[in-house]
């Protein structure tokens, strides 16, 4: 699942000024030793020749300079005037599919799009039918949004095989190596989220082919306008079989500030929150501003309010509403306390005049948490809890579940794979010991949530700046692309 869209408010904010200036400070001191590698080491007496060929080791010239030209290229394709737009094989992403086809086959990997327009590179290395190793992120774009989130994991991967293909290593990697990127997981158009991923997976059922756009056109349609041929048993095709697979890795940007704040480029995921939308409707009396006395109203706005509040100190401080014995131990209550996030974003009355007590209000409610019973905990608390308000202030209160999907927890081993790939790609940059990768939970869904479904999942987090995403704003440190690049480079060397 997407992210929220970031706010929409153009002028920077006192809070984004405040935090820019030690964020550059962080940024000075974790990198001097990156951005100057050879002089680093030459001053700490290591011979200039060792220096230079460690930084030539570190192929910049492929997984820093043209992976973030690539990253901008990809950019500037879109389907709108003036920013980036690319939703599912919308004329943009299709430009977009060939050119990472492109790029795929300049790397040395076979290339071909599949019946839900995923772009597929691959190569067999020594044993074709070994279960294959897949690496992939999201081609599409939310709308007015950053060039990293999705495309930074597609062309982060690419560039690692096109480094062991100029070593003459491709071939001889231990299981097949596929990279895809995927048509559609933000779900913009359709709103119907990991169409590439989920069909892949095989959990794409085939009434998604009918879903349809704003204006009447079917997921079906958007297939054969671009050739290609969806059927039923085409859907079937697409689907890969979970015994010719061995893992799925992905990394994505960390949509979020912990990695800046921590100072380090990469970490590694634990986990994708599970997630739960309701949609909350008051309803109370409806009635005039300025007749109808204090105590004789049954208002649903202060009503929701209430609730509102309720909620937030619920997802604050979950420990001191949940009952230890009932659905909720005291590990999983642990483990809430520090993953639980809720959100109202949307907030509507009925009739919205200033002069009106408004007869309905609904909102919606956003629920994320890495433990499934304790969400489910947590729902229940907040049903109880809301109901006695509700009660208390004579307005009827009714919640709808609107969506629910599971959390996904990484595979142990993947993520010991790729904590040491990411600590050893910051060590080759620094040139230094680096302290523990740091682990993360992940509030937004990703296809690795999908791709669950079919194989183990493992994801990287790189570093963004201010943890903002979809929008124009998302911006990525061009060492830590490379530094994205490198890890992916080292976790395929585990493969050699
Ligand atoms: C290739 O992989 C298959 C499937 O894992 C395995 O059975 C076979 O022994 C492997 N062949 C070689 C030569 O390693
Ligand atoms: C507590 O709940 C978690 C899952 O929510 C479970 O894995 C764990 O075993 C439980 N612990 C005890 C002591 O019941
Ligand atoms: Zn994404």
């Amino acid at each position: 699942m997407p992210m929220a869209a970031a706010s929409t408010d153009s002028q920077p904010s006192a809070r984004q000024a405040f935090f820019r200036l030690p964020i550059i400070s962080v940024f000075l001191s974790c990198f001097m030793l990156s951005l100057f590698p050879s002089t680093a080491l030459a001053s700490s007496g290591v011979g200039v020749e060792d220096a230079e060929s460690r930084l030539k080791n570190l192929y910049p010239e492929i997984l820093r300079d043209e992976a973030v030209a690539r990253l901008h290229q990809l950019g500037g394709v879109s389907d709108a005037n003036g920013y980036l737009e690319r939703t599912f094989l919308s004329p943009a992403s299709v430009k977009a599919g060939n050119l990472i086809r492109e790029w795929m086959e300049d790397a040395g990997l076979r290339t071909w799009i599949d019946y839900l327009g995923n772009v597929h590179g691959r190569v067999e290395g020594r044993n074709a039918s070994a279960e294959a190793l897949l690496i992939g992120s999201h081609l599409d774009t939310v709308i007015d949004a950053g060039i990293f989130d999705g495309p930074l994991g597609i062309i982060s991967a690419i560039a690692a095989l096109k480094v062991l293909n100029s070593n003459g290593k491709l071939q001889t990697l231990r299981r097949p190596i596929e990279v895809i990127a995927f048509s559609d997981e933000e779900g913009v158009r359709f709103q119907s989220t990991f169409l590439g991923s989920a069909a892949v997976a095989g959990i794409l059922p085939a009434s998604a082919l009918h879903i349809s756009d704003k204006s009447g056109v079917t997921v079906e349609d958007v297939l054969k306008d671009n050739s290609l041929d969806i059927t039923k048993e085409n859907l079937l095709q697409v689907k890969y079989e979970p015994r010719s697979v061995w893992g799925y890795v992905e990394v994505h940007i960390e949509q979020g500030p912990v990695l800046e704040r921590i100072g380090l480029p990469l970490g590694v995921v634990k986990g994708i929150a599970g997630q739960t939308r309701l949609k909350v409707t008051v309803r109370g009396s409806q009635g005039h501003a300025g007749t109808v006395p204090m105590s004789m109203r049954q208002d649903p706005m202060a009503a929701a309010a209430e609730v509102i509040v309720l909620l937030e100190s619920l997802c604050k401080h979950p420990e001191s509403f949940l009952s230890y014995d009932g659905h909720c131990n005291s590990s999983s209550v642990e483990s809430l306390s520090s993953s639980l996030v809720c959100t109202v974003g949307e907030i509507a009355t009925w009739p919205s005049a200033s002069n009106v007590i408004p007869g309905q209000v609904t909102f919606t409610v956003d629920l994320r948490a890495i433990d499934d019973m304790g969400r489910e905990a947590v729902i229940y608390e907040f049903s109880n809890q809301m109901y006695q308000i509700c009660d208390r202030r004579s307005v009827s209160c009714t919640v709808e579940r609107k969506h629910d999907a599971n959390a996904v927890l990484c595979d142990s081993e993947l993520s010991k794979l790729l904590k040491s790939a990411a600590y050893s790609a910051v060590t080759r940059m620094t040139g230094e010991i680096q302290g523990d990768v740091p682990v993360l939970m992940s509030g937004a869904g990703h296809d690795a949530m999908a791709m669950s479904h079919l194989t183990k999942v493992g994801m990287l987090f790189v570093r963004c700046r201010g943890g903002i995403s979809h929008s124009p704003e998302e911006h990525v440190l061009d060492d830590d692309v490379w530094a994205s690049g490198l890890a992916v480079l080292s976790f395929l060397e585990i493969q050699l």
